[in-house]
């Protein structure tokens, strides 16, 4: 699979405010504004080191973008004046899909840009020939685990102590993997 060939949706329509929305690939200029997204949405942020070997690697990375509302600042700033409201980073493998990374800036959750931007991967995922779609979430992301279940992902497996969980704690993980045979994956449910 060639991640050169991701046919990102490039533009969309805000379904419930009408202002325009895109997908962009993200690259080493986003990176600053990426990692202050990144530190208030984690615990535990993936450094920029993170984001740029993925980058480097040529993993899909896509930020989601909105004109601002009226009266909205963007924040973090960007030069072209656009909100950032999250972004993803997956990892093409063979038939399947691992997506290591999706934020929603933390003023923007809960309004629907997380199943918005799944909906994006699953579409790109299916472009791509993918199969499945697989994921691992802290066992403690309730926010996380409770998007992705109503996503229609299962929960596969376990792995036990899998993430730093500050000083000398670990914290499992859970695997979780999504059909996308299933015509109706990633529908609501
Ligand atoms: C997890 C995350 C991406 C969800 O993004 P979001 O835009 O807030 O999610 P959505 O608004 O699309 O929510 C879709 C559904 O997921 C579930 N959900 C999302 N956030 C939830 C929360 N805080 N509590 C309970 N359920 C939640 C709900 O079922 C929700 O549907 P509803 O709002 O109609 O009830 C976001 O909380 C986030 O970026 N968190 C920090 C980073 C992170 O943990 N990423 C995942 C790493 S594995």
């Amino acid at each position: 699979m060639s991640a050169l060939a991701a046919p990102w949706p490039a533009a969309a329509a805000d379904p419930q405010r009408g202002r325009r929305l895109a997908f962009e690939p993200m690259t080493d200029a986003d990176l600053a504004a990426v990692c202050e997204v990144e530190k208030t949405a984690y615990a535990h942020p993936w450094s920029r080191r993170h984001f740029a070997d993925s980058l480097a690697s040529g993993y899909p990375a896509v930020m989601l973008l909105a004109e601002p509302l009226p009266g909205e600042v963007p924040n973090p700033p960007r030069a072209d004046g656009r909100v950032l409201l999250g972004y993803l980073v997956a990892m093409p493998g063979v038939e399947e899909v691992h997506l290591l990374n999706i934020t929603v800036a933390p003023a923007q959750q809960r309004q629907g840009w997380g199943r918005f931007l799944l909906d994006a991967l699953v579409l790109w995922s299916r472009g791509q020939g993918a199969q499945w779609l697989w994921l691992e979430v802290r066992a403690g992301n309730e926010p996380a685990r409770a998007l992705y279940t109503r996503y229609g992902f299962q929960q596969v497996g376990l792995r036990r102590a899998y993430y730093p969980a500050g000083g000398l704690q670990r914290e499992d993980a859970v695997v979780m993997s999504l059909d996308l045979a299933v015509p109706s994956a990633g529908a609501e449910s």
